[in-house]
């Protein structure tokens, strides 16, 4: 039986009416949507809560706050888990009835199949819940983050990246709703996603788990993600509860490397990094995962100002906090903070953290109970927490249906959702380059595919795939096509020849002379160049150059004069100044997953048309990184050096095999109040002779301020679809307060003076006068 969800009304009208007024004071969150924020908004909810709680000791409190990887309860050792996995049942019993432990999440090493979770999480919830004495289920949590991609054979989306480069949110959710309902398929019903930090440093290990370097793509992908995990309803069999990552600044290593110091001054964490977690606040996210790293000198898991007056008072998240992977122990460890594990544990409950991701250690709970039974951690602390983790449990519908039958699931890894991740990922690729239309290539064209990204599925999917770090391709699906195979499935029926010699490695090369030599015998080359998958630390890198073998595989196959066609796999932009000159034409795979070979191959075979625009500003040499949205003027920009804001692409660039117009940019005013709403339209027409879809972008620039304005900022965007020839006229309405910056009293602030609308090269003036 399901957990229906009661509303309370007067606490809805409450909350729309704060939300109303605090969206009028804050309109960068203006998007958002306005359901309730659930965590104990329900009397039944409540009720049930108030109860299990009234029956729960000291030992068991401390127990629901404990997460443990599921390594724990293995035979083996955590982290070196023989093969065939199987679970211990004493291990078992220490860590779930013993300890009370509430939570686990991960996966021991590899994706296990749909069957093996459903008997593994069949038994840690049947232990829990007939064993212990409270009864209550067991939280699963795991990074489902582009599909359900610890379970054999389910759907593998584009990373997030590559859903911000279809501008399309649309392909947010579709992701999120397949997401949720194979992982629902596969017993767990939480998943740690979808990751909010901004994304404006390349170097960073994990720029492409994000949405990109810009405010308003983020939020809006951001969301549309949390709706299709949430749905309205998250004790639906078919939705699980989503987790914000990472709270506060995660994406801004001062040093590009992930999880050292960041420093985020206040304004910067106002106006970039907080809009996404807000906006997906505001639309009901449950939970929530907290960086771990330190900001401005304070490891976010002891900083009471982030995850308390921020998070809680003036953001107002109700949901559940969970920590990151080991982050209190790395109190003592990495941050030097606390000089032993129960003064860190002290710090990080007493900050605010409700649960701990331990995930090895199983003296968390222990500690905590003393730390309790000291008076060092309020049991109102405790209390708090627990209750978040108890309302998350019943929301769920855990107490019910600790898991639904598998049969529940027949559109599992079915054709109808890899129809649908194929679509995202024909929207995700962006077509950077396209000299005398060298694409698309002609059937009859005798090809080489070449280069460490071409015959692997690994370089499409990323990280978090099969394995954390997405290297290993025995946990790959079988029957998906790289992009060789969808080449050579393509030239099937014409019976072109299709030659592939490797090349090279992602690092080194491996037959380099032989790949020229192919080159000589085909018409063109598709060389097809990336990175080896990575995520976190191991994804660290020293040069953001592309690596020295990969380059000198395009140099040497340009030194025969053969045309040119790359093919990118990449989780960041690696610099590629040298070798882009070589090409006539480069596609931009942001990691567009099981489906990317049979997208890029469509593409270059024109049998879709490309509509994918950058997520990023793609650098052009590694000492340049800046975003789109820089300050200053062209003078200023001068002054970053020579090669100042000219990037190899820029945010929001992609091409198309057709030509789109813009023209007749209209404003509805030329003076308006900070309380007025512009509306701007213009003509986009379609004039090639191919249909298309364009991505129509509407930046503001504010060009005098009192706290140095960007030189523009994406204010709003539509994706619309034209046939050749076609014209349409779309037009925006956009609230001026969304045009606020953060001011000298970090609030959210308009100031009269001009300003300036851009859409496709056109530009129009406004200004803003005093109310
Ligand atoms: C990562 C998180 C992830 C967690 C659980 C951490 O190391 O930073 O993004 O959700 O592990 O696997």
């Amino acid at each position: 039986m399901k957990v229906k969800t009661l509303t309370n009304w007067s606490g809805f009208v409450l909350l729309l009416l704060f939300l109303t007024l605090w969206s009028c004071q804050n309109s960068d969150t203006s998007t958002s949507t306005t359901k309730a924020n659930p965590a104990n908004s329900n009397p039944a909810i409540q009720q049930k809560v108030k109860e299990l709680m009234g029956k729960m000791s000291l030992e068991d409190k401390v127990g629901e706050m404990t997460q443990m990887t599921i390594d724990v309860l293995s035979v083996g050792e955590p982290y070196e888990l023989p093969e065939p996995h199987a679970l211990d049942e004493e291990k078992m019993r220490r860590v779930l009835v013993d300890l009370k432990v509430g939570s686990i999440l991960n996966v021991g090493g590899h994706a296990y199949t749909q069957e093996y979770w459903h008997e593994i999480i069949g038994r840690i919830q049947k232990m829990a819940m007939e064993e212990k004495p409270s009864g209550i289920p067991v939280l699963y949590g795991i990074d489902a983050i582009h599909g359900t991609n610890y379970t054999m054979g389910a759907t593998l989306f584009p990373q997030q990246s590559g859903l911000a480069a279809t501008w399309n949110p649309e392909m947010a959710t579709k992701m999120a709703e397949v997401s949720a309902y194979e992982t629902r398929a596969s017993a767990i019903p939480w998943t740690f996603s979808p990751v909010l930090d901004i994304g404006r440093d390349p170097r960073w290990s994990r720029l492409w788990e994000g949405f990109g370097e810009d405010v308003l793509l983020a939020k809006r992908m951001g969301l549309a993600a949390i709706q299709g995990y949430e749905g309205d309803d998250v004790s639906d069999p078919f939705k699980v509860a989503s987790c914000m990552k990472h709270f506060l600044g995660y994406s801004m290593p001062w040093s590009g490397k992930d999880r050292t110091p960041a420093y985020v001054p206040e304004r910067l964490l106002r106006e970039y990094v907080m809009p996404t977690f807000q906006a997906a606040i505001d639309a009901g996210a449950r939970t929530v995962m907290i960086n771990s790293g330190e900001m401005n000198g304070i490891p976010t898991h002891t900083d009471s100002y982030i995850l308390k007056d921020l998070l809680r008072d003036e953001m107002g998240f109700k949901g559940l906090a969970v920590s990151d992977w080991e982050d209190i122990i790395l109190l003592v460890k990495r941050h030097r903070i606390a000089k032993d594990h129960k003064s860190a544990i002290k710090m990080a409950i007493n900050a605010g953290v409700d649960m701990s991701m331990v995930p090895i250690d199983t003296d968390f709970p222990i500690l905590l109970k003393e730390l309790v039974e000291e008076g060092e951690v309020p049991m109102s602390r405790i209390n708090d927490a627990v209750e978040r983790i108890l309302t998350l449990k019943i929301e769920l519908g855990l107490f019910e249906n600790p898991i639904y039958p598998m049969s529940d699931y027949p559109k599992f890894g079915s054709k109808e959702h890899s129809d649908i991740a194929l679509d995202a990922a024909l929207e995700s690729i962006v077509l950077l380059k396209n000299e005398q239309q060298l694409l698309p290539l002609s059937d009859q064209a005798k090809v080489l595919v070449t280069g460490p990204a071409a015959n692997s599925l690994n370089p499409l999917n990323g990280g978090w795939t099969g394995t954390w770090q997405g290297v290993d391709a025995k946990y790959n699906t079988p029957n998906k096509m790289t992009i060789l195979d969808a080449v050579r499935d393509r030239l099937k029926v014409s019976r072109t020849v299709v030659e592939f010699v490797e090349g090279t490695n992602f690092t080194e090369t491996i037959n380099i002379p032989k790949a020229v030599a192919a080159a000589r015998r085909c018409d063109v080359a598709i060389i097809c160049l990336g990175e080896l998958p990575y995520t976190e630390k191991p994804g660290d890198i020293d040069d953001l150059d592309l690596p020295p073998a990969q380059q000198e595989l395009v140099q040497a196959i340009a030194a025969t004069g053969k045309p040119i066609v790359l093919v990118l796999a990449e989780g960041r932009p690696r610099v590629i100044r040298e070798i882009e000159p070589k090409a006539g034409a480069i596609l931009m795979g942001l990691l567009p997953g099981n489906e990317g070979g049979r997208a890029i191959a469509q593409i270059l075979f024109g049998d879709y048309n490309p509509n994918g625009k950058m997520p990023y500003t793609y650098p052009r040499f590694a000492n340049t990184l800046l975003t789109y949205d820089h300050k200053g003027t062209e003078r200023i920009s001068q002054e970053f050096g020579t090669d100042a804001f000219r990037p190899q692409w820029p945010f929001g660039y992609g091409l198309s095999y057709t030509t789109f117009e813009y023209s007749d940019l209209q404003l509805s005013a030329d003076r308006l109040q900070a309380d007025g709403t512009l509306e701007v339209s213009v003509k986009v027409t379609n004039t090639g002779d191919r249909d298309g879809k364009e991505v129509v972008q509407v930046y503001v620039a504010d060009k005098v301020a009192t706290v140095t304005p960007p030189v523009k900022r994406l204010r709003e965007f539509d994706k619309m679809e034209l046939k050749a020839g076609e014209s349409k006229t779309v037009s925006f309405d956009i609230p001026i307060q969304q045009l606020a910056f953060v001011g000298r009293d970090m609030r959210w602030t308009t100031e009269p003076g001009d300003y300036e609308v851009e859409i496709g090269g056109l530009k129009a003036p406004f200004e803003l006068v005093e109310n």
